[in-house]
């Protein structure tokens, strides 16, 4: 081993760093994940900046800070520009994550689009796609101008060389997975790679005030391979999920330096490209079922912006000793803990059963204001009474049965208003605090008890 290069060994799952290859990440607890990788002993932890002297390291008040104007370019998309909070941050460093085949390269290729339609200088790289391939997509998406270029590299030292010359103000890397760095002895893909890539990229980012986007591929635990190193890293994390077999692909901001987080964007994915939804709740709802019990819609904020999706829940006798239990699109542990809290406050016989919990549209959402909708939909399973379908509820479910009160009440009430809902159960706090509202009747709820009350009259 040359001089200077020490052998490391990376959970290609978490980034976790070792000495030492280990049978289980102590980071992740995943099995078999450790890879020997060769680095720089330079290069490891300095992230490659060049240290500062003492003399030259200034301090400052805050009022002696200039401010300078953010400028916010548009992608002309509008569900992408609130995702990012306003549009791209001139100088920032975008990770774009999701499955493959999700649409990361689709939805850049437009952004590129659009903007080099605004007369902007685009560059796109791709390291996976050859020149014909991404002619054979943008086909499809539309008219380009010429001021978006292509170019097919994975060296990291040539593109440097090429944004330096090309003086591009927005960048897209497509696929971080398949950038190298000749120093850095190891594989494309693998944690040192991928982060001393993205390193280098930060550093031209700043360096520059260049923006670049950066596509990165997930594995199966739902984290970018390698790469929970990388989100640090980056300004802003924004994850493309969704079913790949259903049409439509929720965009979704898990970080972001420059905005709010966990804002959604919603799109469609249609013969020519991917196209926005601009009222995911009417889209969510569609095709929802009459009459059917253990289905009641539910109202959870993502972002600054309410979403109504249709809570299911399948209650039926278990026919072994263990029930089955499943939770698709929301938290497992979440939909146990209400099942206990049913079971406990209400004494309803749920440890025979085999409980099935579904958020239709195979959306994920985790927020606790869908505690009620969880809550409501077993038991109308439970007791087959169907809900009246004009009914939309939130509220969050504590440990001893009570309804909690949620934020932003007025604005879920006014979004069912909208969508034509007459009735909408929630917390009797959230009630008691909220302005009277015509056109739709609000019940208050104070506990579990309430709950079913409610649901067998
Ligand atoms: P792609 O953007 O290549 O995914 P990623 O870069 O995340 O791996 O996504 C492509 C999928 O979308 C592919 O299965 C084909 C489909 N698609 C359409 O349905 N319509 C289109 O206009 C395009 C360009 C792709
Ligand atoms: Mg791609």
């Amino acid at each position: 081993m040359a001089k200077g290069k020490t052998s490391v060994f990376f959970c290609q799952c978490c980034g976790y760093e070792s000495s030492k290859w280990m049978g289980q990440c102590p980071g992740c607890k995943e099995w078999n994940s450790f890879v020997e990788e060769v680095v720089d002993k330079k290069s490891v932890g300095s992230g490659g900046k060049q240290k500062s002297t003492l003399s030259e390291a200034k301090i400052l008040p805050l009022s002696a800070i200039e401010m300078t104007q953010e400028e916010r370019i548009s992608t002309q998309i509008k569900e992408l520009d609130r995702v990012l909070g306003g549009g791209i941050v001139q100088g920032s460093l975008i990770l774009v994550g999701g499955d493959p085949g999700i649409g990361k390269s689709t939805l850049l290729l437009q952004v590129c689009k659009n903007l080099a339609n605004q007369k902007r200088h685009v560059l796109y790289i791709s390291g996976e796609e050859s020149l014909q391939q991404i002619k054979i997509r943008a086909e499809r998406i539309g008219e380009f101008e010429d001021s978006l270029r292509l170019l097919c590299e994975t060296n990291l030292d040539i593109i440097q060389g090429i944004i330096d010359r090309e003086k591009p103000e927005i960048v897209v890397i497509d696929s971080i997975q398949t950038m190298y760095n000749e120093e850095v002895g190891s594989a494309p893909g693998s944690v040192s790679q991928v982060r001393e890539s993205t390193n280098t990229l930060m550093q031209i980012a700043k360096g520059r005030n260049i923006s670049i986007f950066i596509v990165g591929h997930v594995t199966k635990e739902g984290v970018v391979a390698g790469p929970r190193v990388l989100e640090h890293m980056v300004d802003t994390v924004l994850y493309f999920e969704g079913d790949r077999h259903a049409a439509y692909r929720i965009l979704r901001g898990v970080k972001n330096r420059f905005g709010s987080t966990n804002e959604i964007g919603v799109f469609e994915m249609r013969k020519s490209g991917l196209r926005e939804v601009e009222n995911p709740s009417e889209f969510m709802l569609s095709g929802r079922p009459e009459d059917a019990s253990g289905s009641v819609v539910a109202c959870s904020m993502e972002g600054t912006r309410p979403i109504l999706v249709e809570v299911q829940a399948l209650v039926c006798r278990s026919n072994f000793g263990i029930p089955r239990r499943t939770a698709t699109g929301t938290d497992f542990n979440r939909v146990n803990l209400l099942m206990a809290v049913l079971e406990k406050r209400l004494g309803l016989k749920l440890a025979d059963c085999d409980a099935y919990v579904n958020i239709a549209g195979g959306i994920k959402m985790n927020e606790p204001a869908l505690d009620l909708g969880i809550v409501l939909a077993l038991i109308s399973s439970y007791k087959e009474k169907p809900i009246d379908e004009r009914t939309i509820c939130f509220g969050e479910v504590g440990l001893s049965g009570e309804i909690r009160a949620v934020s932003m009440v007025e604005q879920r009430v006014q979004e069912a208003r909208k969508l034509g809902f007459e009735v909408c159960i929630l917390p009797e706090v959230s009630k008691a605090a909220m302005q009277e509202m015509t056109g739709i009747k609000l019940i208050g709820i104070r506990n579990v008890k309430d709950a079913i009350d409610y649901l067998s009259r």
